[in-house]
């Protein structure tokens, strides 16, 4: 299929693929590229074909098909109820969409909670699942504990996205969704698991809800992993928000760290190339309204 058609259906219409039509596919290599010139990497959640086909036409660089569908589409109080089996159908779905576009971006499948907590092998079947339908990569919470499990999945060809912070898997535990890492002791712990997590080989590491000076300093020392910020300030690799939130459609009140890049857009893929090039030249976030 030509990439610049659109692919009409009775239902609908997915929109052409990116207006970037020599955009290379994203891969490890290319966002290595990135970081090391200084390129910011985007990042948006998706969930089904046609958001993921307009966020890579929007020029995001990465898709995460985040457990998060469990509050903003299933209307969980938390993402703690998601199955994997709901995961695979999202990400099936998703990966649908983008073939059908011929779309180019990196697209990050989570892991959700109870599916890799039992022993590394459980991970791998479970990773095993989301990768099958179609992910590039997985994700998956917290530090220590997880750092064995993720050199396992390395090893075995599966990149891993870790994930530090907050972690909503285990907000109850965490007492709430508040900022981690304040205080010498908390910094100190996080520093030691980011740094630990680059070992075991993840090439990427999501940072909720820490604050901004923490997330730069992890940032500088890691290499060869990429800090994806969400509430973590502007010192990080790359940025994502999930989508409902940056659309400014979530059922709640918006976090202090999103911007609604809808308020300022004609289109929804309007507000995504918004969040694309805001991300890229440094006006999104502002450490003075979106971090701690
Ligand atoms: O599930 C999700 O959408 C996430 C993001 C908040 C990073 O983990």
């Amino acid at each position: 299929m030509n990439a610049a058609t659109t692919t009409g259906t009775p239902y609908g219409t997915l929109p052409s693929a990116s207006p970037l039509p020599l955009r290379k596919p994203v891969s490890l290599p290319r966002l290595q590229e990135m970081r090391d010139r200084g390129e910011k990497i985007t990042m948006l959640t998706a969930y089904d074909a046609t958001f993921a086909a307009v966020a890579d036409a929007a020029g995001v660089e990465c898709i995460l098909v985040g457990d998060s569908l469990g509050m903003v589409c299933q209307g969980l109080n938390s993402t703690v109820g998601v199955t994997l089996e709901t995961m695979r159908y999202h990400t099936e779905s998703v990966v649908r969409g983008l073939q059908r576009v011929q779309a180019t971006v990196w697209v990050i499948g989570d892991l959700p909670f109870g599916s890799y907590h039992e022993s590394k092998e459980q991970a791998l079947n479970s990773a095993s699942v989301l990768m099958r339908a179609g992910a590039h990569m997985v994700k998956l919470e917290g530090g220590g504990w997880t750092t064995e499990t993720v050199r396992f999945l390395v090893e075995r060809g599966i990149p891993v996205c870790a994930h530090l912070g907050l972690t909503p898997q285990t907000v109850h535990a965490l007492g709430g969704y508040r900022v981690q890492g304040r205080g010498d002791a908390a910094a100190l712990q996080l520093r030691r698991q980011a740094i630990e997590l680059q070992d075991a080989g993840a090439s990427m590491l999501v940072l909720e809800m820490v604050p901004a000076t923490l997330s730069a300093d992890i940032t500088v020392e890691l290499k060869t992993c990429h800090t994806i910020g969400i509430g973590a300030g502007d010192g990080t690799a790359g940025q994502v928000l999930v989508m409902h939130d940056m659309l400014g459609i979530n059922l709640g009140k918006n976090p202090k760290f999103v911007h609604n890049f809808m308020e300022d857009a004609s289109s929804v893929r309007g507000a995504m190339a918004a969040f694309v090039a805001a991300v890229k030249d440094g006006s999104f976030p502002d450490n003075n309204l979106h971090a701690w």
